[in-house]
């Protein structure tokens, strides 16, 4: 499988060996487990910069680099992006109140990989909308999950998601998207949760990215505040995001930041 190694397709896209995917799986399991155990954290009356302190505290104890910390000026071990705040958005000294929704991105370095995920979590009491919109975008990231396999192409994952969000009535955010990683943050292709069946690059085995659909209960249309970072729906409509990294298969995919315990659903009661 030698002749695997480091080959780019056309696109740009790195072709990785059958063993890396141990690197990706491991990086992908700590992630994944800090997600879970900051969920207990989650209530109202806390802070978003006390949620980011606790997720830099366990990326540290586990002998890991955040990913986030020093990117591009970025000083956080997380993206906290509460209610119609769509990603990005930057801990501080927001007070989380019961209802609000939140998606916690954390992105983890482990030996040299990088695995990158995002959830939603409920402070207090889930209302019905927010709940329906959580159900719509973790559904819809799965779906485009289930169109990963060698011979299909990323139109396929972006119309798998595209198409059962608007059934919904919902809208996908396209002004941010999915990225292809593995020893690096962020590399081709651009993963879009829109598009057209049987367009753009085809699915190679050994392809990592991630599929993070943002899905809104009003417009798509989104705008980023005077931090250059947060990125908020233009309507104040709520909005959702759900992230896994993901890698092809010989018939299909591998996700390597699953959660250990089965928490990656908010209400997993
Ligand atoms: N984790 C985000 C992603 O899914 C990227 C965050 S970059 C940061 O690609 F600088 F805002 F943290
Ligand atoms: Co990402
Ligand atoms: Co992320």
């Amino acid at each position: 499988m030698d002749d695997f190694r480091g080959r780019l397709t056309k696109d740009g896209i790195r072709i990785h060996n059958p063993e890396d995917s141990a690197g990706m799986y491991k990086a992908g399991a700590l992630t994944a487990r800090i997600l879970d155990d900051i969920a207990a954290m989650v209530e109202p009356g806390v802070t978003t910069a006390a949620i980011d302190s606790e997720i830099e505290r366990m990326v540290n104890e586990a002998g890991a680099t955040s990913a986030t910390i020093g990117y591009k000026g970025y000083q956080h071990a997380s993206c906290i992006s509460v209610n119609h705040v769509v990603c990005h958005g930057i801990p501080g000294s927001k007070v989380l109140k019961n209802g609000d929704i939140l998606n916690i991105d954390v992105t983890t370095i482990v030996d040299g990989w990088f695995g990158d995920s995002s959830r939603m979590y409920v402070a207090g009491k889930l209302g019905r909308k927010a709940e329906r919109l959580i159900q719509v975008t973790h559904d819809a990231l799965f779906m485009g999950i289930e169109a990963v396999k060698p011979g299909n192409t990323f139109g396929d994952i972006g119309h798998a998601i595209q198409s059962y969000a608007e059934s919904q009535r919902m809208s996908v955010v396209r002004d941010f998207c999915g990225h292809g990683l593995g020893t690096v943050f962020h590399a081709p292709p651009n993963v879009l949760h829109y598009g057209r069946a049987g367009t753009g690059p085809v699915l190679e085995e050994g392809m990592f990215f991630t599929i993070e659909p943002m899905i809104n209960l009003g417009r798509p249309e989104t705008k980023v505040l005077a931090d250059d970072w947060t990125a908020v729906t233009r309507d104040k409509s709520l909005s959702a995001q759900f992230e896994h990294s993901i890698g092809v298969t010989a018939d299909g995919f591998e996700i390597f930041t699953l959660s250990p315990s089965g928490k990656f659903h908010p209400t997993y009661s």
